[in-house]
């Protein structure tokens, strides 16, 4: 099978489908999405029992949890020059490597010293994936399945989120947190295993000299020799390109409008709020009028359900119906959910129906996330920069993404200490109106267009102009 882009009354359509090879493709290196939900998402529940057997204080609990967030960081802006350099399947073996290794020195630690350096290991690890998963997808997949293939890496990172939650209520009886954080050796292998059988992209074969490997592999993952034309797009691409891969050269007046994007899109996905429930659900849960524990984790891992199903649905949509209109619609009911949920927490009494009522909100905007800003912003990322500079421009926005995230959760109780948790939930609604708008005015529609047709747009000072097709 193979893909065709079709002019057609003005404009583009495009008539994919992908070979198998493809999707397994993408499907071992979203293992790495995997890999970034379950380490971001077991510390909870492992806390409490690391807690008890190193005597931590309140910082180095803070420090135990957040330096992974640092190490992300790390990791995102300087794994992607390396991805431009060295090539993304490279870097995809390396941080699998880097995940194992953090995985066995948080599990064997015997001090806190050395748990807090294994979670900066581990922290590296989530960055590099992050910065490199997207994009050797996105280079890999036919453009009219490119979004639901790339956002099978914000699939793999729900489903990471929620099989983390359930491993610590599984370990929770017997407090084995070792387990809980050791268990990420699993899908570390995985990956590491799986990218030894896969290829290197054909466009950063084709951007390094490698030609004739470039159109193997192009065949090879397209199941058909007939892919001349889309070589030879790629091909123009790299000739008309001038970057050299240089930081400096995402401010081109060129590059800009990329720029804005990738960065407005990391900062709004997380000031937001996200992660305050990702990380907090329970806590936020027993708040609002829900005092049993288990009550409250059970509810927490009802969210993360419903964050892995609503991804699907974003995938099935996000190639037929484009990536604004998903944008656009999930932001508003972030919006919305954000609002009541500042409301239900005016209650002066809080009841086990209040409760209720806060999970079900909750819930509505965990869904309204993961059909918009969830995996619309690692697609866009992936997508929107020139090939030259992909990995670098990738890399800075997937940093910002985690130094925002970062600054999130380190202010989210503070907040909700000095306004109260109606006016915190207020503050992120007024944000998402401010995401809304952003999105509204300056981010592009991507649908069914080749990178190549992106790289042009941006190129033709049309100012991306792949507005409302
Ligand atoms: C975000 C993470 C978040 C996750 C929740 C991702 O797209 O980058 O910060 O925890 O979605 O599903």
């Amino acid at each position: 099978m193979n893909t065709q882009v079709k002019a057609e009354s003005g404009l583009l359509t495009v008539q994919a489908s992908s070979t198998g090879f493809v999707f397994v493709a993408a499907v071992f290196a979203a293992v790495g999405g995997l890999l970034f939900g379950y380490d971001t998402g077991v510390i909870s529940g492992a806390l409490l029992f690391i807690k008890s057997q190193f005597h931590l204080s309140v910082f180095h609990q803070e420090l135990v949890v957040s330096v992974v967030l640092i190490g992300a960081t790390v990791g995102a802006l300087s794994g992607g020059k390396l991805a431009d350099a060295y090539g993304r399947r490279l870097m995809l073996l390396l941080t699998a490597v880097i995940f194992v290794a953090g995985a066995i020195v948080c599990a064997a630690a015997g001090s806190v010293g050395v748990l807090i350096a294994g979670r900066i290991v581990v922290g590296l690890g989530i960055g590099l994936s992050s910065t490199t998963v997207p994009v050797y997808i996105s280079e890999v997949s036919p453009a009219g399945a490119r979004g639901w293939q790339v956002s099978l890496f914000q699939l793999a990172v729900t489903v990471g989120i929620l099989s983390a939650y359930l491993v610590d209520y599984g370990f929770g009886k017997s407090g084995s947190w070792r387990w809980m954080l050791g268990l990420a050796v699993v899908p570390g292998a995985m990956l590491g295993l799986g990218m030894l059988a896969m290829p290197e992209t054909p466009r950063w074969l084709a951007e390094h000299g490698q030609g004739n490997t470039a159109q193997k592999v192009l065949a090879r993952i397209r199941g058909t020799p007939n892919i001349q034309a889309e070589y030879a797009e790629i091909q123009d691409t790299i000739s008309q390109a001038k970057e050299r891969g240089h930081f400096s050269e995402l401010l081109a007046p060129v590059v800009r409008p990329a720029l804005t994007v990738g960065i407005g899109l990391a900062i709004f996905q997380q000031i937001t709020g996200i992660n305050t429930v990702i990380y907090y659900a329970p806590t936020i849960i027993q708040s609002a009028g829900i005092p049993s524990a288990t009550g409250a984790i059970l509810a927490t891992a009802g969210i993360g359900l419903v964050n892995v199903l609503m991804t699907l649905v974003a995938m099935w949509l996000i190639d037929r119906v484009g990536r604004r209109p998903l944008l656009l619609t999930g932001i508003s009911g972030m919006a919305v959910s954000l609002g009541v949920l500042g409301f239900v927490f005016r209650a002066h009494a809080p009841s086990s129906q209040q409760g209720w009522l806060a999970v079900f909100i909750l819930m509505a905007y965990v869904a309204s996330f993961a059909i918009s800003l969830g995996p619309i912003f690692w697609l866009l990322i992936a997508e929107i920069y020139p090939l030259k500079i992909r990995g670098i421009a990738e890399g800075t926005a997937a940093g910002t993404n985690w130094a925002a995230n970062l600054v999130v959760s380190l202010t989210f109780l503070s907040l909700v200490q000095a306004l109260g948790p109606s006016w915190t939930f207020w503050l992120y609604g007024v944000l998402a109106i401010g995401s809304l708008l952003f999105s509204y005015f300056v981010v592009p529609e991507t649908k069914g267009r080749t990178l190549e047709d992106i790289e042009k747009a941006l190129r033709s000072q049309r100012g991306f102009s792949l507005q409302r097709q």
